[in-house]
């Protein structure tokens, strides 16, 4: 997508052919600044450190983790240590289990003196292939929208979106936002509700910036607030990202999801999830052992903005000594799920819906 006309991809492989940069996520809206990434400790540190976010480039970043490692460390122990490491920055999203599996499949049959070499060239491609399904996880839910502008006889059709499943969330277009860009490209009149999604902010600083520089007409939201408009019919459909799929349809995805779906629910709304094949994890029957991330509690008790001067400061919103806690997701049930939007087409939420498509 562009940033100020100029094309990007939120991962690529640096210029010198033995690196990967990224942009530092952590520091927009506020500012674009690229981070080469060139050791396996840094591609570990960008993930755990949420420099990279989102399931997809979680999974993209940790591919090039490994590829990374194989010039320190080629060895099958070395490839070993690689994966052992990078699967330990971030819990819940199980593209980064899928994405090392896939570098581990390549990888391993080979001499080590090759490995390093086949090491890039797959992790570019699962970056090429994670553009393409995205790409098509939007045109297949496209049609979504559409069909709300027709109903809605072109009116504005309102879509709420929660946390960031846009292309800074995978390698480009995004899952929940693929559909609305391509609404947006097409000359649908389309509006996002942008949930503000504590504690991080991933709505107000990411959804938000990436939807303005493609000029998606959108509006920021407090957590709190999409019950509100649901019930006052300014909701046509939800649609949010998933960071780990069980075979029986439930979704994890970030904290706040759940009370999204149940207020859709309640009031008649649609709500889809959007997905490529790498979040579907077949090994959990269902939501119930979905691993759920914690994280520090000052990200709750903090926060981070802009002062009027422009520079960027933490600050307190908390009394001293306060317990916080800090669930980074919580899990959907199916049933609350109206479809899933894949590369494949659209499903039910169910065992037998993800295996019609995915047999
Ligand atoms: O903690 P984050 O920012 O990595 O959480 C991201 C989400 O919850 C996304 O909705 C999910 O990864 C789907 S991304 C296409």
């Amino acid at each position: 997508m562009n940033i100020d006309g100029k094309p990007y991809r939120t991962i690529w492989p640096g210029a010198d052919g033995v690196s990967a940069e990224i942009i530092d996520q952590t520091k927009l809206p506020f500012a674009l600044e690229i981070v080469s990434l060139r050791t396996l400790q840094d591609a570990a540190h960008a993930i755990a450190s949420m420099q990279v976010r989102g399931a997809p480039l979680i999974g993209a970043t940790a591919a090039y983790g490994v590829a990374l490692a194989m010039r320190e460390d080629a060895s099958g122990a070395g490839l070993a240590r690689a994966c052992d490491v990078l699967a330990a920055t971030r819990p819940t999203a199980v593209n980064l289990r899928w994405a090392l599996d896939e570098m581990r499949k390549v990888l391993e049959p080979l001499a080590p003196e090759a490995r390093t070499a086949a090491a890039f060239a797959r992790a570019a491609e699962i970056c090429d292939e994670d553009v393409e399904t995205c790409r098509k996880i939007g045109e297949h839910g496209v049609g979504l929208i559409e069909a709300h502008a027709e109903r809605k006889r072109g009116e504005t059709v309102n879509v709420l979106t929660h946390c960031n499943a846009g292309w800074l969330a995978t390698v480009d277009w995004g899952t929940a936002l693929a559909p609305v860009y391509m609404a947006f490209d097409k000359g649908i009149s389309v509006h996002v509700w942008v949930d503000e999604t504590r504690p991080r902010n991933q709505g107000a600083s990411l959804t938000a910036f990436e939807l303005g520089a493609h000029g998606v007409p959108h509006t920021i939201v407090a957590d709190n607030t999409g019950g509100h408009l649901m019930q006052a019919g300014l909701v046509d459909l939800c649609i949010v990202g998933t960071d780990r799929t069980t075979a029986n349809g439930d979704v994890a995805n970030k904290i706040g999801t759940y009370l999204k779906a149940l207020a859709a629910k309640d009031n008649g709304v649609q709500f889809f999830v959007a997905l490529p094949h790498s979040t579907i994890d077949w090994t959990l029957d269902d939501g119930r052992n979905i691993p759920i991330e914690q994280r520090d509690a000052s990200e709750v008790t903090h926060m981070t903005g802009q002062l009027p001067d422009g520079s960027v400061a933490t600050v307190a919103i908390a009394p001293p000594g306060s317990a916080a806690a800090n669930y980074a997701f919580d899990v959907t049930p199916a049933r609350l799920v109206t479809g899933f939007i894949t590369e494949r087409g659209i499903t039910v939420a169910s065992r037998e819906g993800l295996s019609l498509l995915y047999s």
